[in-house]
């Protein structure tokens, strides 16, 4: 390949053995046409050494010429060598001076730029830099003289054509011989990895633009479900509530009313039918107990009138005597005046896990923790009793431990039961609190 190519320096030939040849003969000519010098007559002895010491001198000269050709061919094989090397190279270099003027530029960036390799020789590189980035050029090279460290910068090149072409720049900075400092300069294409690196920026940006729709999407699901579970443990209590209402105020008032009917009757009656009327009237009178029982766990008016904490502290006294379960309550900043909405849910957490202990721990004694600070509201619901399988009872009709969980979502806060078979049950609800969390800050209505 390099035999054949025009760039390639000339070699050392049989023409310049000629051109030597004829310089010594003119040499000679020149010498001829001298005076003589005297030369006295020589022995045979003489002659024969003269002649011997010219065979030598002859020979010796042979020596030396053969060992400049091997010293020419090895300077031609470096020169073949360079010129593969600089000129050949996977990378465009380049020598250009302080005035950003071009000194020498290798064949591979006269290919890159489109152009003829003699043709950049003396031009200012920035020809081929692209308008936009003309200023990346400049700061690169005066920091590179400025600092003599070595710079490498990334910019937009334009070829003779006028097509644009990322490139990679890197440059040192050299001494020339005796002559003024200057660039050594390598650059590279870098078109394809810029655009990998842009496919990958877009494909980047898309994902994180999907993931912040969903997760703004879901934000709002979560929102939705949040406030219809507000709503929904809000229209239970109301129900509850009218229910206790009913109950106590008319069915407690008609059985009231026939209770002081019976007691008339039986004061005019015969003493059997007085007997009768006695029995009838202590179902009433149990009755009216079983109500008003049944009222006030569907609904203590405790809660709305007194708050949680007088609430919490009736209905275990109430639970304490019904099921001789001691409870022992430690509580802490509990005497806020919470909303509804949170007042509510601690207190029929309270009340669902004070049921399930009576009816399935088998114990004598359950701890209740209840503290609130700034932030958050925290109860636990703890016996060590018979305990239970969680995941077995996740999927059956229960609703208690669900009902509680879907309280505790729709206030924000979340609920945790941690139990195991013979390990005892401990039940974990915290509410996130904030300054709308209790009443006395609301906003009046
Ligand atoms: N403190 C507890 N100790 C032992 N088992 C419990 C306790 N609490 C709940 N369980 C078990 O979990 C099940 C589900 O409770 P729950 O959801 O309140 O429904 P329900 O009380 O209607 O059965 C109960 O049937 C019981 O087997
Ligand atoms: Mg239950």
């Amino acid at each position: 390949m390099l035999k054949n190519n025009p760039e390639k320096p000339s070699k050392f030939s049989t023409d310049s053995a000629k051109d030597f040849q004829k310089q010594a003969e003119e040499i000679a000519l020149q010498r001829a046409n001298k005076p003589p010098v005297k030369i006295e007559p020589l022995s045979p002895d003489e002659k024969l050494l003269h002649l011997h010491n010219l065979q030598v001198q002859q020979i010796e000269l042979e020596l030396q010429n053969e060992e400049l050709r091997r010293i020419q061919i090895d300077l031609e094989e470096s020169r073949e060598r360079y010129f593969e090397l600089y000129n050949l190279a996977p990378v465009g270099y380049c020598s250009i001076a302080e005035s950003g003027m071009i000194i020498e530029a290798n064949l591979t960036l006269a290919m890159l730029l489109g152009v003829n390799k003699g043709s950049l020789d003396g031009k200012p590189l920035g020809n081929y830099i692209y308008q936009e980035d003309q200023n990346i050029y400049y700061l690169h090279r005066k920091l590179l003289f400025k600092t003599g460290e070595p710079q490498i910068c990334e910019m937009r090149m334009l070829k003779k054509d006028g097509t644009k072409f990322w490139a990679n720049m890197e440059a040192i900075l050299v001494k020339q011989g005796n002559g003024p400092l200057a660039c050594r300069t390598s650059i590279s294409d870098i078109t394809k990895r810029k655009e990998a690196e842009q496919l990958l920026k877009y494909a980047k940006d898309e994902l994180e633009l999907k993931v912040a729709e969903r997760t703004s999407e879901l934000a709002t699901a979560n929102a939705y479900l949040q406030s219809f579970a507000n709503r929904m443990v809000q229209v239970l209590e109301e129900e509850k509530k009218g229910i206790a209402r009913d109950l106590h105020d008319q069915v407690g008032q008609s059985l009231t009313v026939l209770n002081l009917m019976i007691n008339q009757a039986s004061r005019q009656k015969s003493e059997k039918a007085n007997q009768t009327l006695a029995e009838a009237q202590k179902v009433i009178s149990d009755l009216i107990g079983q109500i008003r029982e049944i009222s006030l766990n569907l609904r203590p008016s405790m809660l709305d009138d007194l708050g949680l904490l007088p609430a919490l502290t009736w209905h275990i006294e109430r639970y304490e005597k019904r099921t001789r379960i001691k409870v022992i309550f430690n509580h802490n900043g509990l005497e806020r005046n919470f909303t509804r909405p949170i007042a509510e849910t601690v207190y029929r957490v309270v009340q669902e896990a004070l049921t399930n202990v009576a009816r399935y721990a088998a114990v004598e004694e359950v701890q209740i923790d209840a503290w609130a600070d700034n932030s958050h509201l925290t109860i636990m619901v703890k016996d060590s009793g018979r305990g239970f399988d969680p995941a077995k009872v996740a999927g059956t009709g229960s609703f208690g431990l669900r009902g509680m969980s879907e309280r505790l979502f729709a206030v924000g806060g979340t609920f945790k039961v941690d139990s195991e078979p013979g390990s005892g049950t401990t039940l974990q609800a915290i509410i996130p609190l904030n300054e709308d969390s209790d009443c006395n800050n609301l906003p009046a209505k």
